[in-house]
């Protein structure tokens, strides 16, 4: 297969065409494009020598370094290490509601702003360049003071804005979850979303590389929020792409859902 896609892009600020790309990228099925984008494809997983890198590491026993256990640690605090420590991901939630306080704390938490100046804003998350691609969708099955519609979050005034009206949507995201029956259960569900002309905008194909990366980032900060709430989240990677999109109403082209948690109480 022809690569074609973001090998004449350089790195620094050049444009691209996404639209004229997109055209191309339509011939190849989605795990094609990836594959071609991160050349992750051209390992042979069979290829491994016979000797992995922890077999060829725990050899040398006499130089090796024992660490601190986190108890002997007095430097850090107590919460992040109970955090730490207790988090997990949790499949089962009671049908209570979420207060609008809770949900606020969590998005803040995951990927809002820390910090604003002269136009540019750093976040709780980390993001490759500080291009910040991935874009939050909110389902709020049973949160107080808010309908049950699907809200886009905007970071730079920390506000909720009506996006869409889906009908039966616990149901629907379960179903375009592989039947996972638990997200319905959920209070809320938290729905990543990547602009991908935002992802390769800076660093072209690596791009492609960064945003799942990125992603994990705010994924991971959610858990720790929820831990520290007390209340129960699951990471979710699990999905049809072409489903979940079209629930969404999203554009393939220019959106692509990848990765997903509900979040509800214990
Ligand atoms: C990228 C990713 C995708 C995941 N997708 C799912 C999923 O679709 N369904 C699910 O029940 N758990 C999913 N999980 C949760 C993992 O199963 C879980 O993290 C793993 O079993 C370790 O358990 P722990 O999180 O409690 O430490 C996913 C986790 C990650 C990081």
């Amino acid at each position: 297969m022809e690569p074609f896609f973001c090998y004449n892009i350089k790195r620094g600020s050049d444009k691209i065409s996404h639209r004229s790309v997109l055209k191309k990228k339509s011939t190849m099925s989605e795990k094609d494009f990836f594959l071609s984008q991160t050349m992750m494809g051209q390992v042979p997983l069979s290829a491994r020598p016979c000797q992995s890198l922890q077999q060829r590491a725990i050899q040398n026993k006499e130089a090796c370094v024992p660490l601190l256990k986190k108890t002997e640690i007095s430097r850090s605090s107590e919460s992040l290490k109970k955090n730490l420590s207790s988090r997990r991901s949790r499949r089962s939630y009671s049908l209570e509601t979420l207060s609008l306080e809770e949900l606020s704390y969590l998005i803040w938490a995951s990927q809002g702003l820390r910090f604003e100046s002269s136009g540019a804003i750093w976040r709780t998350a980390p993001s490759a360049g500080g291009c910040h691609p991935v874009q939050l969708l909110i389902a709020p099955f049973r949160v107080e003071g808010l309908s049950s519609l699907v809200y886009y979050y905007h970071p730079f005034d920390h506000t909720l804005y009506p996006y869409l009206q889906i009908g039966n949507s616990e149901d629907s995201f379960a179903e375009a979850c592989l039947g996972q029956g638990f997200i319905s259960e959920a209070a809320t569900l938290f729905v990543w979303v990547v602009d991908i002309e935002q992802a390769v905008s800076r660093y072209g194909k690596r791009g492609y590389r960064y945003m799942f990366i990125d992603a994990g980032h705010i994924c991971q900060n959610l858990y720790l929020a929820v831990e520290d709430l007390g209340l129960a989240t699951c990471a979710i990677g699990a999905f049809d792409d072409d489903e979940i999109n079209s629930l969404l109403e999203l554009d393939p082209s220019w959106y692509w859902t990848i990765y997903l948690a509900p979040v509800g109480r214990r």
